[in-house]
């Protein structure tokens, strides 16, 4: 099985190879950026090359982006955990072109790598390009011989966009087929434009060619670009035989510590966990705190800090999820603080800020821990006193005006 971080540098290697330069990750707080909270791709740190306002002394380049998508445009917190695939943290592979190379070229890469690098056999994989991009269909089919039935057409699904403004364009994506075990839909087309788990984007290319300058005015780029996303944990997943992304080496490290702590076991048969609700929910409970560690250390380390507006709100809220989620495991004990250091230990050979700032994302866990379970504990001695006091005038339910400050003030 090839190990997580193997997997990160073959990727990164084959661009090398190719002429790319590798570009470290960016803070996942965008320098002198408003319009996003976070990083939540790898082309953020190059927007202004798309855009032709800052030359490089490249034009291809290669990197490995640290992201975070949680509420807005691109993720919804609350199904973090409990479904295969969504995170707040991930990993953003992806290569660049600023000007440089265009569609023939970038869609010969992603076939390479993934079906020679990675050796992930052609039939697992299904391609789709945006309904107005035949030239991109074209090239699947004539440079690389992907047959046209395994090539489809969307319209929303193949275009991306960074935000609300900014650069944009049509994309072509390659879908992973998990097979029969993860998910019924067995005609591709329907599973993929239904979202169907079994069938996963594992590359997003986009042709970036447009400047998006307010919501629905599109200019032309001064150069047609590329833009590759390729969610990491997903191509983990495929390459170590895995359904979901927790089940992956990635996760195990924490979620041992998650297990032992609670004395429960980390359970992965699909079958317990669709048959067994209260399993599910333990399970679920430790992804949200594999997830949630990885984004609490990872914004820690590159200088986010608990508050309550802002990105340091965000940060509070997946602190105060996670340390929720804890609860559910053990009353007694804290998850957070281990598993982060956990995390560090295993990914701070590519990400050395993790163990530079280590004391730092600590002791900054423990403290919001210990101030956010005080406030739980306060909110749940309340709610007992209002429930006896009802249930002493015999009412049988909670006022919204106290079920709000139940969530508002005491978490
Ligand atoms: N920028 C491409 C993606 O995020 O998928």
């Amino acid at each position: 099985m090839m190990k997580s971080s193997e997997i990160r540098s073959t990727f990164i290697n084959y661009y090398k190879k190719n002429g790319h330069t590798h570009v470290p990750s960016s803070n996942l707080i965008p320098e002198n950026d408003n319009t996003l909270l976070f990083a939540n791709s790898g082309m953020v740190q190059f927007k202004n090359s798309f855009l032709g306002l800052e030359k490089r002394d490249y034009v291809r380049a290669v990197s490995s982006q640290k992201c975070i998508r949680a509420g807005g445009k691109h993720n919804d917190l609350d199904n973090v955990g409990f479904t295969a695939r969504h995170h707040t943290f991930f990993e953003m592979l992806g290569n660049f072109s600023f000007g440089d190379y265009f569609k023939k070229d970038a869609i010969h890469y992603a076939w390479d790598v993934l079906t020679n690098e990675f050796q992930i056999p052609k039939d697992k994989l299904y391609v789709t390009c945006h309904i107005s991009d035949d030239e991109a269909a074209d090239i699947w089919h004539r440079q690389e011989g992907i047959p046209k039935d395994r090539i489809f057409r969307f319209d929303k699904d193949n275009f991306w966009r960074m935000g609300d403004i900014g650069p944009c364009g049509p994309c072509t994506e390659i879908f992973y087929d998990h097979g029969a075990r993860a998910g019924k839909e067995s005609d591709p087309f329907k599973g993929i434009a239904a979202g169907e788990d079994r069938y996963v984007e594992i590359w997003n290319q986009v042709f970036m060619q447009y400047d998006e300058t307010s919501p629905g005015v599109l200019k032309p780029l001064p150069k047609p670009s590329v833009d590759t996303g390729m969610g990491f944990e997903r191509l983990v997943a495929a390459l170590q035989g895995q359904f979901s992304n927790y089940d992956t080496e990635l996760f195990a490290p924490m979620l041992d510590v998650a297990s032992k702590i609670a004395k429960l076991d980390y359970v992965t048969d699909p079958e317990v966990l669709r048959s067994q609700k209260d399993i599910f929910e333990r399970v679920s409970a430790m992804r949200v705190l594999a997830d949630h560690c990885r984004a609490v250390s990872f914004l820690l380390a590159d200088g986010a800090l608990p508050s309550n507006e802002g990105r340091g709100y965000v940060l509070r809220r997946i602190m105060r999820r996670a340390i929720r989620y804890g609860r559910k495991l053990s009353t007694q004990s804290s998850f957070l603080t281990p598993m982060s250091e956990s995390l560090i230990s295993h990914m701070s050979d590519f990400y050395p800020e993790l163990s530079t700032r280590k004391n730092h994302i600590l002791s900054t866990i423990k403290d919001e821990e210990n101030r956010f379970l005080q406030t739980l504990d306060n909110g749940t001695g309340i709610l007992q006193d209002e429930i006896k006091k009802l249930k002493s005038q015999n009412q049988k339910s909670v006022s919204g005006e106290t079920l709000f400050k139940m969530y508002d003030t005491y978490g």
